[in-house]
């Protein structure tokens, strides 16, 4: 088996692991990819310096090397709060009013995919496999090309990919794909994501395109580019709902619930999420059903999440203030409606509150995939399962078409989900669960490694 070099703006390191909700799904899905191949995984360490160093920090645990560089703050804001985050991340989930286009950050997003290129490529040895990840290092192939390498260079991108006419609002929108058609491979979560890039790829680059197996012909290179809907890492997650720590969330949730239904969402602090929409679907549901504002506690953990980027900062102070505005309304002395939590918990807490939930909400507006939606399901009891409501436009919605399928834009949508599920009688609750839980247990993050890494050992060409 060929070593595989995984490359990431975001490394988990062994230490930072604990507040599974922060890290997003992208660094917990990797490390446990990385256990299973002998390897490294070469990102940004999170951490600035005043002047670029040429240190590369390696550390060694459960299996996994990890090799970080620090940053300085101007590529941090140019490259990661900037070009990554206030254009890529905007843009990729169709939200234009919030894409902001700035010639230097674009600047600084390249020098700093050519420092990771310069970094890494010491560190990649003659038959290894190269797995690039996400929107921050969109054009790290090409920039690895040109220093001589040969390897099989794959990238996956986590993110949706967005329709044409949106995309082409990017200025330098055919230079960023033409580098990505330097890899071998390339992945998408869905394939609605993929089929948008082959639109692209088809229609402005005016390449030669083969849709059913997604080979793409240009410029005497030839790339493949498929769907690998990634999944969660099954046997770690249930090995973490057997610990003290879960039991002992579960029991805390229970208790502080009591009568009332639990109703959770996990999500980083972020606008794709759907956050503000949610809270006015609960505000929808306790309007028309005052007198059930007793049987529901909604439960909101938020970790906050790319705090020095504007967008990030407004929709904090929306949704203090929307669930404050709910709060003030329906509370009583002895009742708050939601809980904001702003703070992200381990695995095995996550998994012990999932199980506390009768209601699982994962409704962003867009997202990649969304492994919450997967993991709130692997936490249920089979024989009691609570109800998943899932927004229709998370890439899970195509794996898991049995949960509630909800328009996460229309407060009426929600509010008609959340009484729908109150009311789910246990033998549908059962039928639901069963019907998606097979997918989340076999499509898991193991299936999704061996798939990609096979198709970029060669098995795809
Ligand atoms: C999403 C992205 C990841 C990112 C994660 C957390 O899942 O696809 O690339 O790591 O969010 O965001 P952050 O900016 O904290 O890395």
């Amino acid at each position: 088996m060929s070593r595989l070099v995984v490359i990431s703006n975001r490394v988990a390191v062994p230490k930072a692991r604990g507040a599974a909700g922060a890290q997003g799904g992208l660094a917990g899905a990797l490390n446990s990819a990385l256990k299973k191949h002998k390897g490294v995984w070469f990102g940004w360490s999170g951490n600035e310096s005043k002047k670029p160093s040429g240190t590369i920090n390696m550390q060694r645990s459960e299996g996994v090397t990890t090799a970080t560089i620090d940053l300085t703050p101007q590529e941090v804001d140019d490259y990661y709060n900037g070009y990554a985050n206030s254009t890529l991340w905007p843009l990729f989930h169709y939200r234009l009013d919030l894409t902001r286009y700035e010639r230097e950050t674009a600047k600084g997003y390249e020098r700093v995919n050519e420092r990771f290129a310069e970094s890494v490529t010491p560190l990649i040895e003659e038959d290894d496999l190269v797995w690039v990840h996400d929107y921050h290092l969109l054009p790290l192939g090409e920039r690895l090309r040109s220093r001589g390498l040969k390897n099989r260079i794959g990238f996956f991108l986590h993110t949706p990919w967005p329709p044409t006419r949106l995309f082409v609002s990017l200025p330098s929108h055919e230079r960023l794909v033409k580098t990505m058609l330097e890899y071998d491979v390339v992945g998408f979560q869905t394939q609605e994501w993929l089929e948008s890039f082959l639109h692209y790829c088809q229609k402005e680059l005016g390449a030669q395109v083969n849709e059913d197996t997604g080979e793409i012909v240009y410029g005497g290179r030839k790339c493949i580019a498929r769907a690998y809907p990634i999944g969660i890492d099954w046997d770690h997650f249930q090995a973490q709902g057997q610990t003290e720590d879960a039991r002992t969330a579960e029991k805390r949730l229970l208790a502080s619930t009591r009568n009332r239904i639990a109703m959770i969402g996990v999500d980083r602090l972020d606008y794709s999420k759907g956050l503000p929409e949610r809270i006015d679907g609960i505000g929808r549901f306790f309007d028309q059903h005052p007198e059930r504002v007793r049987d529901l506690v909604f439960i909101q953990i938020a970790p906050p999440s790319r705090e020095d980027v504007d967008s990030y900062q407004r929709i904090r102070e929306e949704l203090e203030q929307k669930t404050g505005q709910i709060n003030g309304a329906r509370s009583d002395v002895d009742l708050v409606p939601i809980r904001y939590v702003n703070r992200g918990y381990s695995h095995a807490e996550l998994f012990g509150f999932f199980r506390a939930s009768k209601i699982g909400m994962v409704t962003p507006l867009r997202d990649g995939m969304n492994l919450v939606a997967k993991e709130y399901l692997a936490a249920q009891d089979p024989e009691d399962p609570g109800v998943l409501i899932l927004s229709r436009f998370a890439g899970a919605a195509a794996q898991l078409p049995d949960a509630l399928l909800v328009n996460p834009h229309s407060p009426d949508d929600l509010a008609h989900a959340i009484d729908t599920a109150l009311d789910m009688p246990k033998a549908e609750r059962i039928r639901r669960y069963n019907a998606s839980v097979a997918t989340v247990q076999n499509d898991n993050v193991e299936a999704w490694t061996e798939q990609f890494t096979a198709d970029l050992a060669g098995g795809a060409i």
